[in-house]
């Protein structure tokens, strides 16, 4: 029996499935035989992901930001399928900058999406889940949710307050049937990262990333291991922790790194 095969006939929503992590984790699913929602802004992408899947894939254009739109997501997916077993949690974006430049308007931007367009999903989610007594929200969060890295600091305030939200929810729903776990990506080739990193679609040499399928594995593993944070690479929960324990070393080691990547990086043109 295949790993995926618990997942066939299950209905998974995917938000932010119009690239990178999002897009390779509702393809997983499709493969595996799942009713598969997809949900981000952009509708052609959408509808190509759907195109390449191998069943029917329920497309909807959908803005996170806006508390209707993704009530009206959640309706469309209850509606068609009867119920929802999964929402993978996973529309983001990053804007780069340091703190003392960041513009009060890109933060809030992130907010927006990161935070409250979490937040809607997760609410939203719950409203069906809740009287089935049944269902898994998987938070896509970041390592960055964890420790501040520059020029991140912004988009790192977002992440961590996703885990928080993310870690008093599991407290709330301890009993109901409904588990929300943590994904924990370190630095994933995908378009977030080659825009962030030069802004020219291009990595950071010696920048080590790792495919958007090892989130999409580790999506998949604290679904059927009922794993409530799975870090991306494993360990680096470990590695994090240690930091904690040192901030000024932890400090002085990342201040360096910074500048190793201005030496080796790409530069301003
Ligand atoms: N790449 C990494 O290194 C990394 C590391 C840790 C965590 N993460 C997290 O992983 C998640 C996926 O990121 P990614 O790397 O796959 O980035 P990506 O390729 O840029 O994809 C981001 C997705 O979010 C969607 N999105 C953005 N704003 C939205 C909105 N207002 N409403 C609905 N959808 C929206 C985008 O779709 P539309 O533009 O079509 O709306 C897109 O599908 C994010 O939460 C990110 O923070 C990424």
């Amino acid at each position: 029996m295949s790993w995926l095969e618990p997942f066939r006939d299950s209905v998974v929503l995917v938000t932010g499935a119009s690239s990178g992590i999002g897009r390779a984790t509702a393809l997983a699913f499709a493969h595996a035989g799942a009713n598969v929602a997809v949900a981000a802004r952009r509708k052609e992408l959408l509808e190509e992901l759907a195109a390449e899947a191998a069943r029917d894939v329920l497309v909807l254009p959908t803005d996170v930001t806006r508390r209707d739109g993704v009530a009206g997501c959640i309706d469309a997916v209850h509606e068609r399928f009867g119920r929802i077993d999964v929402v993978v949690n996973n529309a983001g974006v990053l804007i780069p900058g340091r703190l003392d430049q960041i513009a009060a308007s890109d933060l809030d931007a992130m907010l927006r999406v990161n935070l409250f367009g979490q937040l809607f999903v997760m609410q939203e989610a719950l409203r069906v889940m809740g009287p089935r007594g049944d269902g898994v929200i998987v938070n896509v969060a970041s390592l960055a949710g964890r420790r501040g890295v520059p020029p991140l600091g912004g988009y790192c305030a977002t992440k961590f307050a996703v885990v928080g939200l993310t870690e008093a929810l599991r407290v709330e729903l301890h009993g109901s049937g409904i588990t929300v776990s943590l994904i924990m990506p370190g630095v994933v080739d995908t378009p977030m990262i080659r825009k962030g990193a030069s802004g020219q679609g291009e990595l950071a040499p010696g920048l080590l990333t790792m495919p958007p399928q090892w989130v999409t594995w580790a999506v998949i593993a604290a679904i059927a291991m009922g794993s409530l944070e799975v870090d991306v690479p494993p360990g680096a929960a470990i590695a994090e922790k240690v930091a904690a324990l040192f901030p000024g070393l932890t400090d002085a080691a990342m201040a360096w790194g910074t500048e190793m990547l201005k030496w080796f990086g790409p530069k301003p043109a």
